[in-house]
């Protein structure tokens, strides 16, 4: 990309390349809640992780199309995005409450994965992707308030 330096461009890639992976596995893990929630409250939370899984993928589309624009080829196969990953697949999550912990821990992570990459691009001139990436990290803020609601008073952390 114009104006780019070459190490610039490489750090982006490189930061976007482990989004993608967590973004896509964290989009299936929401759509397995979607599929596979058994809850008196059911229309509710299908309709809830629904929304969030199509938000979700919609990112990967932009996440994955910031890598071209920057020149790199998008990693598109389950394998890759398995390699790139720093998240973990769960199987057999069986309530509600269970769910809910456990995508809120992988928002979280992606927070706070997302705040070390703003912390290593600080001195990069690509703020294209740098204003991209707070863009992710509101979004993550905000499906983590909205999961964080779901759970009773005494298992929020400050209470
Ligand atoms: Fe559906």
């Amino acid at each position: 990309m114009i104006s780019l330096t070459d190490s610039e461009i490489k750090e982006s890639i490189k930061i976007l390349e482990t989004l993608l992976a967590n973004t896509y596995l964290l989009a299936l893990k929401t759509q397995n809640c979607h599929w596979n929630i058994v809850s008196p409250t059911f229309s509710m939370l299908h309709e809830f992780f629904g929304n969030q899984y199509e938000a979700l993928s919609d990112a990967n589309d932009e996440i994955a199309e910031r890598i071209r624009m920057l020149g790199g080829k998008t990693p598109a196969t389950f394998q890759e995005f398995l390699k790139l990953t720093t998240l973990k697949e769960n199987n057999n999550l069986q309530t509600a409450e269970a769910m809910i912990k456990v995508l809120l821990s992988d928002h979280e992570q992606i927070i706070s994965e997302l705040h070390a990459a703003l912390k290593a691009l600080d001195r990069s001139t690509d703020e294209g992707t740098i204003d991209f990436l707070i863009g992710r990290l509101r979004d993550h803020e905000k499906i983590s308030w909205m999961l964080r609601s779901h759970l009773t008073l005494n298992q929020q952390p400050n209470s």
